[in-house]
């Protein structure tokens, strides 16, 4: 298969005003309001966000923040099992740095402002989650983790007077100099007062911190703002984008039945962490025997085992059993998860929870390396839109807020040796394209059946088949319905490259046609650019093994 042609630049009306700052941020969850609090003593930042600047996927997670925060614990530990997940594909310098620097990027955090649930002598209270061997995932409000950080993050950025913050904005391509280095970007804001429309801002770096692409697929856990716009952006800009292949599928996501379209929710892992267990519809536990963590078990081996017990009964969907808790367990530990349920006339005091999974992470994104430097000069990148080798094949649960804050952190700091020159935009002469945002529904109808848990050359084929048509659809005018459908597409076809290419099961990455794990072969990232042509082009995916110095440089 031939991954669809896409655009090389999204059209958009040219520039109606122009700004200059030294720093864009792009997102404003976790990442983003973290680069941007450290950024601040560096020169002006401005951070650019697509809704309202709690709109991204940090406010949804629940489980927490892992870090080797108990004394019985150890980076070491929190490595290993970080390196076990990623299924021999994490960088182990990366999750060195991740667990290393940890800890005290957590404890930033509170000194910000966090506020972590503690036991009666006050210690940060730990739970546990898939393919954690300790206690260590640091959690908010019982499952309300990401809503407690973002809120602490907002409130930080708020008192620092210095940050500016354009909400509303989708920001459309990068600007470049004539050595390929970053100048800017356009971007699209809607109608926030005196700036409005599109609009280019000059600036010595960009960090890209727009979080995932969770809306490529039918049912995900993340918000609507989750269209994969840096990753997109990013490749047309010329940055590479590694183990986009690895999308990560929650097991347990609550099943709202067939026709379940978007954000859907989430029944946290922590769930499981304090006891709960996956049965199918004839009530027998299914992941004992499978993995010696049963129930725990890294997250990619509980998605195949729960789609293994879906295709074998014929049911769409399994359960998992909390009753045990009782009424006050659920209340004080789990309060978003039970409301969830309650709120769609499920008791999980009483009854089953039906699950499935459902798409929730993408463990790959733009090519960093341990300062979160792009392969374009000027161009940053961390939270989920990054790929910095720490989750390899699989991100270890609640590991990503933890990526997002030690990242951010790395990146402020070589920035602060000096930010990179103001560099003169060329002129854009490649081929604007857009394409129709009413196809956005059967292009995830189309990556849900043939990219989603379990894959084939035949089903990759079709999608990119039927992606290659969707794409023929132009949108009659400019808009950010249209701009998001380019991005996706854009980025569905990156991984339908990646996917295909990668012939073996691996982490996240299920081929039945290639069911094996290949060292021989697959020891390695792929990675995907956009090759530099005036016209569409088909992103191309180039093997990368992974030997040390790859892991640094590659
Ligand atoms: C969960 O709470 O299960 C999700 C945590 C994560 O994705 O890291």
């Amino acid at each position: 298969m031939t991954a669809p042609a896409v655009p090389q630049r999204l059209a958009a009306p040219g520039p109606g005003w122009t700004d200059s700052v030294d720093v864009v941020v792009i997102g404003s969850g976790v990442a983003g309001l973290s680069a941007a609090l450290k950024a601040r003593e560096l020169g002006s930042v401005l951070v650019v966000t697509k809704d309202v600047v709690a709109s991204g996927s940090t406010q949804w997670a629940q489980g927490g923040i892992a870090a080797a925060l108990d004394p019985e614990d150890s980076p070491e530990d929190h490595l290993q099992d970080t390196l076990v997940a990623g299924a021999g594909l994490s960088d182990p310098e990366a999750v060195r740095v991740l667990v290393t620097e940890g800890p005290d990027a957590v404890r930033d955090l509170i000194e910000l402002g966090a506020r972590f649930d503690t036991l009666a002598d006050g210690e940060i209270s730990l739970g546990r989650e898939g393919g954690h061997h300790r206690n260590r995932i640091a959690h908010a409000g019982g499952d309300a983790t990401g809503a407690e950080i973002e809120r602490a993050l907002v409130a930080a950025v708020k008192r620092a007077k210095d940050i500016r913050l354009i909400e509303h904005a989708l920001v459309l391509d990068l600007l470049t100099a004539e050595d390929g280095a970053v100048a800017g970007v356009t971007l699209h804001v809607m109608g926030e007062g005196q700036l409005d429309g599109v609009g280019a801002i000059r600036t010595r770096a960009v960090i890209l911190a727009s979080g995932g692409l969770g809306q490529l697929y039918a049912a995900t856990t993340n918000p609507s703002v989750s269209t994969g716009d840096g990753m997109a952006l990013a490749l047309r800009a010329g940055a590479k984008v590694r183990d986009l292949e690895f999308i990560q599928f929650h097991p347990t996501v609550l099943w709202l039945g067939k026709s379940a379209k978007g954000q859907q929710p989430l029944v946290s892992e922590a769930v499981r962490g304090e006891g709960a267990f996956l049965v199918d519809h004839t009530g027998k536990r299914f992941m004992q025997g499978q993995h010696e963590l049963a129930d725990l078990a890294p997250r990619d081996i509980v998605a195949k085992a729960i789609m293994r017990q879906m295709l074998a009964t014929g049911k769409d969907h399994v359960y998992l059993d909390a009753r045990h808790f009782g009424d006050e367990k659920w209340r004080v530990r789990f309060p978003t998860i039970l409301a969830s349920c309650r709120s769609h006339g499920i008791d999980p005091v009483r009854e089953l929870i039906p699950v499935a999974p459902a798409c929730h992470y993408s463990s790959g994104g733009v090519r960093t390396d341990l300062n979160g430097q792009t392969s374009v000069p000027g161009l940053y990148a961390c939270g989920e839109v990054a790929c910095t080798g720490v989750h390899g094949a699989n991100r270890l649960a609640s590991n990503s807020l933890l990526e997002g804050l030690v990242f951010a952190r790395r990146i402020a700091a070589h920035l602060a040796d000096g930010l990179p020159e103001r560099k003169e935009p060329i002129v854009d002469v490649r081929t604007p394209g857009l394409v129709d945002a009413d196809v956005v529904p059967e292009l995830q109808r189309a990556m849900t059946a043939g990219a989603g848990v379990i894959r084939s050359a035949a089903g990759l084929s079709e999608a990119g088949a039927t992606i290659g048509k969707l794409i023929e659809q132009p949108a009659d005018e400019p808009g950010t319905p249209g701009w998001e459908a380019t991005n996706l597409v854009t980025v569905a076809s990156a991984l339908l490259a990646a996917a295909t290419a990668r012939e073996e099961s691996r982490g996240a990455h299920w081929r039945e046609d290639h069911p094996d794990r290949d060292d021989l072969h697959w020891s390695g990232s792929l990675d995907l650019t956009l090759p530099a042509v005036a016209e569409r082009a088909v992103p191309q995916a180039t093997f990368v093994p992974h030997t040390e110095e790859n892991h640094r440089h590659g």
